[in-house]
Parts: structure tokens; C-alpha cells; sequence
């Protein structure tokens, strides 16, 4: 375990100085005359100065205005996180946006003010916090790290306890130039992949992993279908399901989305938005998927209709509809599994960075604006023609 120093408090402070002379501020010289009365070599920093202090060390981040009249995010200057035992802050290098970054934002006035989103990031490892009995921990600062968004998952690998939450809400989160997590969150980051390649992964990654493999039992040889395959979910389903050995059958939107979901490894391609969805994949798999995987809560039914018998459906988002419908009896009568997976457990997390390390794949970066953008990204977010991530550079 390493103790930091950060060092952005040294360098921008400098060492304590204490000025003795007659026209020093009366608090700075009686400060001076307590340190000579008890002979310490210890410096004692006069109030003045621990508030500059305090004004000085700071740190840019996106936080939200729960006032509606004001713009719903801007960057402020803020104080930084420390780590608190077993947490470690990490100085974060690029970052990225998911959909649940868009949900909250819409309901924001219900949240507390200056909350900072952001589940995705990766950094170096800026200062570790004392160590926790039983919780040792190899990082030490200046480490790469890619950072684990499920926070206090639990015991149970089946689902999350109570405690479960994800980075960013009500735990600040990423979309700052630091970030406090607990150490157990922090992963070396997979050598092949860029800053935003590390930051674009975890959310999106880790919920595909689990939906297709874990939730799913995605076996290699299987067929599966991938929703929303432009998406964050989406696209990263369509790689690990390619980089596993299944043939993948992607449903997205238009002609350029289509090639990008085949140059991701997709088998074959369906474009929703020429309508008959169900159709169209029938055409493609007429003996029928072994699995499913619906972002979106629209396409249950069509997905269900393209299952084989004892085919399974994996339902991870309700982007597009929040109660979806199903003809009953195109459930029972394939024995069909119909599932539910949300995130995933710190063993989600991984294999799936193994997966990514073994077979090199690297997720789909749409874009990159500096923090002081961030207005900009949540706009590119919800643009049409968005293919794969919105990252951030924590940096500028
Ligand atoms: N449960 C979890 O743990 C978890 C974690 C992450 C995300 N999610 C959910 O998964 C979904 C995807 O998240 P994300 O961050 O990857 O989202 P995203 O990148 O913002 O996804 C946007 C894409 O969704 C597709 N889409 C939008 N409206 C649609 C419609 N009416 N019908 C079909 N597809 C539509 C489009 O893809 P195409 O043009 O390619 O069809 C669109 O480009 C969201 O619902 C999110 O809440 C859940």
C-alpha cells in the first residue's frame, strides 16, 4: 500500500511561508510568535492562507444545475476527492457518456445539486487511501487504470444487494479531472487499447458481457441477435459475440450503421427501418437464434419470433419502450427463457477486460470533446447518426 502526496498541492502552493515582519497581517505574526514560543519546526499555515488554500486546490468538473432555468449542465471549478480507506482517486484521462448519463440528466431536478455523472473513465492512479484490514490492494500511483462502474455490488453473483449502485450517481462520478473509487474498482488497463478505447469500455462492455454471457450462456458456434447495434450496448454485443466464435445477426438503422455493424464483426445485417423486422430475420436465421439481446424494449416480439425452441431473450434497456408485449404463447410453446440483466459483478468485470486482452478487441469511439464541451456531447449523444461512443477528454 502507497501513501500520495498529491502534487498538484505542493507544485501550485508552494512550501508555507510565514511572514515575521511589522507589516505582515496581524494573524500571520502572532501565528510566527506561537511557533517560535514552542520552539517547533513544524509550519503552522495562518488562517489566511489554509483558505487560499482551500480556494486553490480545485478541480474542473461537469455538474448538474438542478434549477431547470439554468443550462441542465456546465463545468465548475469544485474541491477534489480525497480517498477515504480503501479508496484510491484516480486523474482521470478520457471519460465517457451512456445513455443513463442522458436519463439522469432529464430528471435532475430531482436529484441533489452539483451531483457530477459519469460511470465511465480511466486515468492514473492519483492517491491511495489507508488500507482497509483485510483489503489489500497492489495499486500504487501513476498506475493505468480502467475503472469498474458497479460500486458495492455484494456477495451474490446471481444480483446486486442492497448497497448497489453505479459511479456517478449519488457517488460522484467521471466527468471530472478526478474521481474517488474504491480501490477494488480500479484494473490495470488492457495495453492495446487508447485512453478513449479504456474510457469507452466499462458501462457498456461490462452489460453486454453479462447479458450475452453470463445472463445469456453465449456459446461459441451459437447464433445470436444484437439490437440497437450503433449503440454503446449494441456495438460492444456485436464484438464479443463476433471475438467469441458466434454468428451475429445485427437490427440497427440505415445504410451506414449497417456497414459499421459488419465491419464490427456483425454476420448479417437488418435494417429496422425499413419495417418487418421479424421478417427479415427469419429470412436471415430460418433455422432460428439461440439468443437475443434487446437494448431497446421494442423489439421483444420480433426477437422472440427469430428464437429457435429453448432459445433465450435478454432484455437490458427501455430506450425506446418501457413495457414491451409478447404473444404468450410464443413463449411457452418454444420454451422460450426470457431474461433480465442489469450491469454486471465485479467478476463480469473481469473477464470481460480477459476477453478484451485476449482477443484485442477495442470499442467503437463515435467522438471526442474536451470537458468543456460536455454540453456538446450529450448533444452528439442523441445524434441520429451516432455510431458507437461519446468520449470525453478530462484533460482539456
Ligand atoms: N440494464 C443495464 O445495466 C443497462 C446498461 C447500459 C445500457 N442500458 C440500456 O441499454 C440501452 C442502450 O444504452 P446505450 O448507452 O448503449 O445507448 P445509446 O448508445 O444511446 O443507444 C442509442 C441507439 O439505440 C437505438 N434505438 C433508439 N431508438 C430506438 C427504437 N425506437 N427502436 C430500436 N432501437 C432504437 C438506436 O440504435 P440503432 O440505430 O442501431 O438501432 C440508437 O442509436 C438503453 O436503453 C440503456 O438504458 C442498460
Amino acid at each position: 500500500m502507497v501513501m500520495a502526496r498529491a502534487p498538484w498541492v505542493s507544485s501550485r502552493l508552494g512550501p508555507a511561508h510565514h511572514d515575521p515582519s511589522p507589516l505582515a497581517p496581524a494573524c500571520c505574526r502572532r501565528t510566527q510568535r506561537a511557533v517560535q514560543r514552542q520552539g517547533s519546526a513544524k509550519p503552522v499555515r495562518p488562517p489566511w492562507e489554509l483558505e487560499q488554500r482551500a480556494q486553490e486546490v480545485r478541480m474542473r468538473a461537469a455538474v448538474t444545475n438542478v434549477d431547470p432555468a439554468a443550462p441542465p449542465v456546465e463545468v465548475r471549478e469544485v474541491p477534489p476527492p480525497s480517498p477515504a480507506p480503501g479508496w484510491v482517486t484516480v486523474r482521470l484521462q478520457r471519460a465517457a457518456l451512456n445513455r443513463l448519463d442522458a436519463m439522469l440528466l432529464a430528471a435532475r431536478t430531482e436529484e441533489k445539486p452539483d451531483t457530477v455523472y459519469g460511470a465511465d473513465g480511466a486515468g492514473l492512479v492519483h492517491e491511495v487511501g489507508p488500507p482497509v484490514a483485510g483489503h489489500d490492494t497492489d495499486v500504487a500511483p501513476g498506475d493505468r487504470v480502467i475503472i469498474c462502474p458497479s460500486l458495492h455490488w455484494g456477495e451474490d453473483e446471481q444480483a446486486p444487494g442492497a448497497s448497489y449502485e453505479i459511479l456517478g450517481s449519488p457517488t460522484d462520478g467521471t466527468h471530472a479531472e478526478l474521481v474517488a473509487v474504491p480501490a477494488a474498482n480500479v484494473h490495470r488497463v488492457p495495453a492495446h487499447l487508447s485512453w478513449e478505447e479504456a474510457a469507452a469500455l466499462p458501462l457498456a462492455g461490462l452489460t453486454a458481457w453479462r447479458a450475452l454471457v453470463t445472463r445469456g450462456r453465449l456459446k461459441g458456434g451459437e447464433t445470436v441477435v444484437v439490437g440497437a447495434a450503433s449503440s454503446g450496448v449494441g456495438s460492444m454485443a456485436v464484438q464479443l459475440a463476433h471475438a467469441h466464435g458466434a454468428r451475429v445477426a445485427a437490427v440497427t438503422s440505415g445504410p451506414a450503421k449497417a456497414a459499421a455493424a459488419s465491419a464490427l464483426g456483425a454476420d448479417a445485417v437488418v435494417d429496422r427501418s425499413r419495417g418487418a423486422v421479424a421478417e427479415q430475420l427469419r429470412a436471415l436465421v430460418p433455422e432460428g437464434a439461440d439468443l437475443a439481446l434487446d437494448p431497446t424494449g421494442a423489439l421483444w416480439q420480433p426477437f422472440v419470433d427469430a428464437l429457435r425452441p429453448g432459445g433465450r431473450l435478454v432484455a437490458v434497456g427501455k430506450m425506446a419502450s418501457a413495457t414491451a408485449e409478447l404473444r404468450v404463447q410464443s413463449v411457452y410453446w418454444k420454451q422460450v427463457d426470457v431474461l433480465g440483466s442489469s450491469m454486471g459483478s465485479p467478476r463480469d468485470f473481469r473477464d470481460l477486460l480477459r476477453h478484451v486482452e485476449e482477443h484485442r478487441w477495442a470499442p467503437l469511439v463515435d467522438s471526442v470533446f474536451g470537458l468543456g464541451d460536455v454540453a456538446a456531447a450529450y448533444a452528439r449523444l442523441d445524434a441520429d447518426d451516432r455510431i458507437g461512443k461519446v468520449v470525453l477528454d478530462t484533460t482539456r
